[in-house]
């Protein structure tokens, strides 16, 4: 069954203000969707719904087709299903190996292949060589590629991006590219937010923008031939 998360009815207000509606939206795994709005417009805060860091003012938000939680888990609640990689990523204390294993804890994986995929996701984030660097020591760019890592590692169903590539070297542009265009081969339902189109909004399929206060959801019409795939079996 795939995993989705639904948004049904919603409304998001500060105090008096009403953000955004939402009559009907749905995120699941295999989408990738560009999420447009200027500044301001509430992409950011609507991320924050769907990781379900906040509740709406009304409507609801729900989550279908993930694996049983324990029992005194709400199975509907959508808290920790899609992952939210914050503009500014906020990293642990200690050095990078803690920041990248540290939600290994909670998957059921066998060490071997756990151990595999760390080593894979220090290889395509470059950072085998700063394993033992203080993570608050990191670089803008480096810091962006180890919060990428720490999320591909989990290999999650959905991953939300908000603004992903802004601030940074092209350097670490590619190599994030890299690992987002790994993560849709793996099938991780992508929503990316950007007020700009970008190497990255281009993999998107499906776009949802946000524009007098209403969301609404359309299919990308394609208006070039790229060659990223070939260009990525290369860098591969
Ligand atoms: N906790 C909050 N309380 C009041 N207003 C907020 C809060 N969080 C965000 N806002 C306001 O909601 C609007 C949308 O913010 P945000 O979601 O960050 O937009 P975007 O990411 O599209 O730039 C902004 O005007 C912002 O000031
Ligand atoms: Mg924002």
């Amino acid at each position: 069954m795939t995993a989705k998360l639904l948004i049904n009815n919603m409304r998001m207000n500060f105090g008096d203000r009403l953000l955004f509606a939402a009559p009907q939206l749905e995120f699941a795994q295999g989408d990738v969707i560009y999420l447009q709005g200027e500044n301001g417009a509430g992409k950011t805060t609507l991320m924050k719904l769907l990781a379900g860091l906040v509740a709406p003012s009304s409507g609801s938000i729900t989550a279908t087709g993930f694996p049983a939680r324990p029992w005194w888990r709400n199975q509907r609640s959508v808290l920790g299903r899609a992952i939210y990689l914050h503009q500014y990523p906020y990293l642990f204390d200690g050095n990078v190996k803690r920041n990248l294993t540290h939600g290994l804890k909670f998957i059921d994986d066998d060490k071997k292949t756990i151990d595999l995929r760390v080593e894979q996701a220090l290889e395509m984030a470059h950072l085998q060589h700063l394993i033992n660097r203080t993570a608050s020591h990191l670089s803008g760019g480096e810091r962006q590629r180890l919060a990428i890592a720490r999320a591909w590692v989990l290999q999650p169903k959905l991953l939300m991006l908000d603004e992903p590539t802004s601030n940074m070297d092209k350097y670490s542009q590619s190599l994030i590219m890299q690992m987002i265009h790994q993560l849709r081969e793996l099938g991780t339902g992508l929503l990316i937010s950007s007020h700009q189109t970008c190497e990255l909004t281009d993999l998107c399929h499906n776009q949802w923008i946000i524009q007098q206060q209403l969301i609404q959801a359309s299919a990308i019409v394609a208006t070039s031939v790229t060659t990223e795939d070939t260009q990525y079996e290369l860098a591969n």
